[in-house]
This record gives C-alpha cells, structure tokens and sequence, in this order.
C-alpha cells in the first residue's frame, strides 16, 4: 500500500509544471492519491483557453489520478461553492486540500511596503490569506475525519526580506490565518499546516527576485544547500498525509535552516577570507 492509496483532494494553485503545487501533486499521485486541480479562469474571448491548457499539460501525464479540472478565481465566493460541490460529488469527502496561490501587482510589489496602495493591498491580502479561510470554510462539510490542508509561505512574513514588501506583510496573515483555521477546525480531526518554502524559480516568484536569493540560501544555510522543487514537493506530500499526523497549526520550514541563522555565517567567513587574501 502507498502513503496515498484510496486518498483524494484538492489541488488549488497549478500554474505550469514550475509551480510548487504540481510538484506536490505529483509525489501525491506518485503514491496512488487521486486530485481534483483548479485553474485560473480563462477570458472569455481567449479561445485558446491558455491557462487550462498550461495546466493540463501537468495534468495530462497522469490520467489515471486525475479526476477534474476546473476554473478558480478566490475572490469569488461561487467559484470556491463550485469546486467544493465538485469535490463532494466525485468523493464524497477530501483527505487533503492544498492552498498554494497568492498574487500582489508588480506595481505594488516593486513599492516601497509603506507606499503599496489602498487597492493593491486588500487584493493582495484577500487572495494571498483570506482565501485559505474562505476555502477551509467552504470545505469544512467535506473533510474527512483525519484531512490535512497545507499552505504556502514564506520567510518573509517573519523577517523583513527586502523586495518582498507587501507580500511579507500578506505572509505573516497567511501564517496567521492557518493557525486560527487549525484552531477551527481540530475539534473535526482536521490538521491545517504551512510549509516555508527556500526561492524557487515559478512564475510568481519571479516577480519577488527569487531567483537571485538562490546563491545567498546556499552560501549561508547551515547545509550550504538551497532547496529544489523535488524537496518542496516531497515535504509537502509528507504534511498532506497521515505520515504528519500529529504536526498541526505549525509553519514547517525547508530551506536547509537557512531560517535558524542568526548571522550571515560562512558566507562572512569567505568574506574575511577574500578580504585578507
Ligand atoms: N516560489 C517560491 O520561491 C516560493 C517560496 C515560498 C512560498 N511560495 C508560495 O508558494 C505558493 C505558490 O507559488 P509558486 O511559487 O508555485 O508560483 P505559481 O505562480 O506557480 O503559483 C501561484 C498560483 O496562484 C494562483 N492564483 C493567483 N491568483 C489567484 C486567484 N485569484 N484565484 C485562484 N488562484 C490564483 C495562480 O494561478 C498560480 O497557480 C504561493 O503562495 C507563493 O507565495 C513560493
């Protein structure tokens, strides 16, 4: 038997074979679990349906595990109504449900944090955390007894990393907001966790410049190592299975104790040592 046999849930958050959300997936279907994936919602007039296909190219390569595809705006209460009746009526309940989506406009996100806007704030805020709430209240009627959901966030929510500006302040909420749901929902059996993702290179981090922080995570982890998709999808199959049962209302970091360093360590030392060389 596999860690995932006989599970089912949902997979809110694939964008291309890039995102954070697909890798879970897989290492998910990889041990027999059967998903349910959304997909921003195409324009009307856009009859290439460009961001269904981006996704079903994920989801093609494992017919076998999975269920339904279908459209997913979080600012919009009938959409989140929609996927769950879906849910429920392919599975009757979920073991799991993956929230990995957030959004900032450039234009805020490139501001200094004090000066992000009225409007750019709230959007950001109410996809980036009210939505875990939103999803976990809509799903609360269909969770199995022992279900597990797990979010994406980020360092930067508790240290100021500069550059990610409003959507450090969006992640802290996050963080937030997954503990009280954790809370909420336990008396259920229900565990509600956040995995700290180290950069990786996906479509919206490219927007925080989480490419470039790559060399400083190797050059100041206490492993010396930056994380890849594979660790993130695995760790984050690992906090969606009963494998975690026991971790709930906790922000589970991989990023190879880049987090734990209280000085720039090594890296200072190679620093002295160019210096005096
Ligand atoms: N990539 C990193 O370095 C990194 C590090 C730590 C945390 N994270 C977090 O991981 C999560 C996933 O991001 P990713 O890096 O895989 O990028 P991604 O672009 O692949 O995923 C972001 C997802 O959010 C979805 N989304 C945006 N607005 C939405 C809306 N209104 N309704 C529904 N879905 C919406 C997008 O469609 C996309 O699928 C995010 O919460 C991100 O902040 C990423």
């Amino acid at each position: 038997m596999a860690l995932f046999t006989g599970k089912k849930g949902l997979i809110l958050g694939v964008a291309n074979n890039f995102s954070i959300a697909w890798h879970i997936a897989r290492h998910i279907m990889d041990q027999e679990g059967v998903c349910g994936f959304s997909h921003l919602p195409d324009k009307p007039d856009d009859e290439r349906k460009k961001m269904r296909m981006r996704v079903a190219k994920c989801t093609d390569t494992y017919p076998d595990n999975t269920k339904f595809l279908m459209p997913l705006d979080v600012q919009k209460d009938e959409d989140i109504a929609a996927i769950m009746a879906k849910a429920k009526e392919q599975f009757g309940t979920i073991d799991f449900l993956l929230h990995s989506i957030a959004f900032a406009s450039l234009e805020d996100l490139e501001k200094d944090t004090i000066a992000c806007s009225r409007a750019g704030f709230k959007l950001a805020m109410e996809i980036s955390a009210y939505s875990l709430l939103a999803v976990c209240n809509a799903a609360r009627g269909i969770f199995s007894p022992k279900a597990a959901v797990l979010t994406l966030t980020y360092f930067g929510g508790e240290k100021i990393v500069p550059g990610y500006n409003v959507m450090g302040v969006c992640k802290a909420a996050l963080d937030s907001c997954m503990k009280y749901a954790a809370f909420d929902l336990g008396p259920q059996g229900v565990r509600v966790n956040a995995l700290s993702a180290g950069p990786l290179k996906t479509l919206a981090s490219s927007a925080v410049g989480a490419k470039s922080m790559e060399p400083l995570y190797t050059a100041v982890s206490p492993a010396g190592k930056a994380v890849t998709h594979e660790d993130v999808g695995r760790i984050g199959a690992f906090l969606l299975s009963d494998m975690s049962d026991g971790i709930t209302a906790e922000i589970m970091h991989v990023d190879y104790g880049y987090n734990a360093m209280g000085s720039p360590g090594r890296m200072l030392d190679r620093l002295e040592a160019a210096k005096n060389s």
